[in-house]
């Protein structure tokens, strides 16, 4: 059975708790000894432009984004964590060298793709060829979370909530809701608002809201004209915005490694909207800050974030998802919770002078800083590939 259908299940998951209570310690010094000599590969994301990077430049369907300095604040991290060996590289056609040249023991995958479909399933589908264990989503895995309409399908199979939808490929040219029977499955003779977006995006770009049926045209034409790609048109969701983010059950706390009873669920905030900001406005415009983001008060905000961490729970379960995501949930009129997204690859940069990240804005509430969530990200992971995976990971059994 497959790790993920051992998670999807919650008495296989009590039972396998049970089997691996006490294993904490002997995790941690697993971990202190492999640090010892391992030579960790952080990968960011490679430019199509930079010479020898790939054979021929195609288009991007995914906004393209180096990564790179959260990658160096991930290195930095793992070397005050005590690793000696960390090392950068850009995930291009020269990966497998590079990999090879550093003669690297793992892979910490933080990169998008260069270029071309489904770009955040390569590095990993490149891990998979290559025999390298890493830190990140598999690529089947990576490729459903960052394609929106697939994703949406696996929250609707899963009876999970998630908006209305119709996906659309306008390649014939014009666009007409009316002559799609999709579209017209999906909303039947609802007038609007909608919201028309790349089903791979992030950031908020290329997210367009619609006021009117009349409208949705030109709007898909747009998204295509930009991506490429499928287009997906959804249902305004008009209340609260949140998100909340979930990772596997080993975290460290202070240093300490604790392995907690589920994944461990964090950071659960509203994101503030203006009055008249109908789409949150893309990180990329307005960077993150405290009045960006609200953590929502364990006391106070307790229903909803309830509501939220019940949420979290049953997408990281019925979807078999292991490790990091972070949620981003829209309430509609009725105050009803719906998935938007499951971020596969959530901004993981060091805050500083006022700055934050989603994820880790919720940090401190459990006692954790942001040194605490790189190496649970990271020991989480090595429980899994040590414990689970025996056969896929002896490069790194190897050193310990
Ligand atoms: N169906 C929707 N209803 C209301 N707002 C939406 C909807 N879909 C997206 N948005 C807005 O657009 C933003 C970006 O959409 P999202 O699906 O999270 O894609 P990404 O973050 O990858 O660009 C959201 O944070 C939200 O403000
Ligand atoms: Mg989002």
């Amino acid at each position: 059975m497959s790790a993920a259908m051992l998670r999807k299940n919650p008495q296989v998951e009590e039972k396998k708790v049970y089997r691996r209570a006490g294993r904490i310690q002997e995790l941690e010094h697993q971990i202190e000894r492999m640090f010892l000599r391992l030579r960790l590969a952080v990968v960011f994301g490679g430019n199509k432009s930079a010479e020898g990077a790939v054979i021929e430049a195609t288009g991007n369907p995914r906004s393209w984004k180096s990564y790179e300095t959260v990658a160096r604040d991930i290195a930095a991290s793992m070397v005050r964590a005590g690793c000696k060996e960390v090392s950068l590289m850009p995930d291009d056609m020269r990966l497998g060298e590079s990999l090879r040249e550093h003669d690297a023991h793992l892979a910490w995958l933080k990169t998008g793709g260069v270029q071309g479909h489904c770009s955040v399933a390569h590095a990993p589908a490149m891990m998979e060829l290559f025999g390298i264990p890493y830190i990140g989503h598999d690529p089947m895995m990576a490729g459903i979370l960052d394609s929106k309409h697939v994703f949406k399908r696996q929250l609707r199979s899963a009876g999970l909530p998630t908006a209305a939808f119709a996906i659309v490929l306008p390649e014939a040219g014009h666009y007409c809701p009316e002559e799609d029977p999709v579209f017209m499955n999906a909303f039947g003779e609802a007038e609007g608002p909608f919201i028309v977006k790349p089903v791979s995006g992030r950031a908020s770009l290329n997210v367009m809201y619609v006021d009117k049926r009349a409208d949705l045209a030109a709007a898909v034409e747009d998204v295509y004209g930009k991506t490429r790609n499928f287009v997906l048109i959804e249902q305004y969701l008009s209340g609260a915005e949140y998100c909340v983010a979930i990772g596997g059950p080993v975290i460290s706390r202070g240093g300490t490694l604790e392995r907690l009873e589920k994944p461990f669920i964090f950071s659960p905030l509203e994101r503030v909207l203006d009055a008249d900001e109908k789409i949150f406005t893309s990180m990329d415009v307005k960077p993150i800050s405290g009045e960006r983001a609200r953590l929502l008060d364990p006391v106070k905000d307790a229903r909803v974030r309830g509501e939220l961490e019940a949420l979290a729970l049953a997408v990281w379960r019925q979807l078999g998802i292991e490790t990091l995501v972070r949620l981003d949930i829209r309430a509609d009129a009725h105050g009803r919770l719906h998935v938007l997204e499951a971020n596969p690859k959530p901004d993981l940069k060091a805050p500083a002078n006022g700055v934050t990240s989603l994820v880790s804005i919720g940090l401190s509430e459990f006692g954790m800083t942001y040194d605490d969530l790189i190496l649970s990200i990271f020991a989480d992971r090595m429980d899994m590939l040590l414990s689970e995976r025996r056969g896929t990971a002896d490069r790194l059994i190897r050193l310990i």
